[in-house]
């Protein structure tokens, strides 16, 4: 795992855009891993912004909510239409975000781990951490082996996540799909952005404390290829800092970045 702390969030979506960008750009048919939240917006708002060409990449989102259709402007295959793929020349078709209204939902969860296999599967995975540390929406004691399933929300989510249910926790969905831990770490690169001050102290847990399930996000630390991007407020518990910027401003492979 590698962290990089970047003075603000701006400059944290400002270096991930630029990575995703450099793998488009290195791999026209990329298939890439895409995420949700407000952490994201910074990110897409950029990646339009760059001239990419995304017309041979294949999406993959990490989850969607049940018994939101995607039409739904709280959908988070909404979000990602407006916010990304309208925005870009991606083709819709090569766009995947799991169906949270299909009639049957393990039939729907099998055919998402079919369709990346399918697509030879995913070359970088963006990630974001919820604040009690899930990847997707693998909410705590997620097994890290866990593939592509249905999900019970924790209150805590549904806290969280309320922003785009008019503020109020009881209108979130109860229940997401999601990839699995064990879907995610099958991602041959991995990309993990926390801005904010509320997210420091799980993402020092996530980072630097024992991988464990109660914290999804600590199974990155198995990952050969991760990278964690974070701006100073949310680095603000991490114990390292020091080494941590030192690689940034010292190692060859982040000289383009610098
Ligand atoms: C949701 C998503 C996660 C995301 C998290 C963080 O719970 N399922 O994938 O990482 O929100 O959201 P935000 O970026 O808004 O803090």
């Amino acid at each position: 795992m590698e962290v990089v702390i970047r003075p603000d969030a701006d400059a944290a979506a400002e270096l991930t855009a630029r990575i995703i960008a450099d793998r488009v750009r290195a791999k026209p048919d990329l298939v890439l891993g895409l995420a949700t939240g407000r952490t994201m917006e910074p990110v897409y708002d950029r990646l339009a912004a760059m001239d990419l060409n995304f017309s041979a990449c294949r999406t993959f989102n990490l989850d969607e909510y049940v018994g939101v259709p995607p039409q739904d402007p709280q959908s988070y295959r909404r979000y990602m239409n407006e916010r990304l793929f309208e925005r870009i020349n991606i083709r819709l078709a090569n766009t995947h975000v799991p169906n949270g209204v299909a009639a049957d939902l393990g039939a729907e969860v099998a055919s998402y781990e079919r369709r990346i296999k399918e697509a030879g599967g995913i070359d970088l995975q963006l990630l974001g951490i919820g604040e009690d540390g899930h990847i997707g929406f693998n909410e705590p004691l997620s097994a890290l082996m866990s593939r592509t399933r249905e999900k019970a929300l924790t209150p805590k989510t549904r806290q969280q996540n309320a922003g785009m249910f008019g503020d109020d926790p009881k209108r979130v969905p109860t229940r997401a799909l999601t990839m699995g831990v064990g879907t995610i770490l099958e991602a041959r690169e991995l990309l993990l952005i926390a801005t904010g001050g509320p997210k420091a102290e799980i993402l020092a847990k996530a980072v630097e404390g024992p991988i464990t399930a109660m914290i999804s996000a600590s199974a990155l630390q198995l990952h050969p290829r991760c990278k964690v991007i974070v701006d100073q407020a949310a680095a603000s518990s991490l114990t390292q800092r020091e080494y941590y910027d030192w690689i940034f401003a010292n190692e060859p492979e982040w000289q383009a970045y610098r």
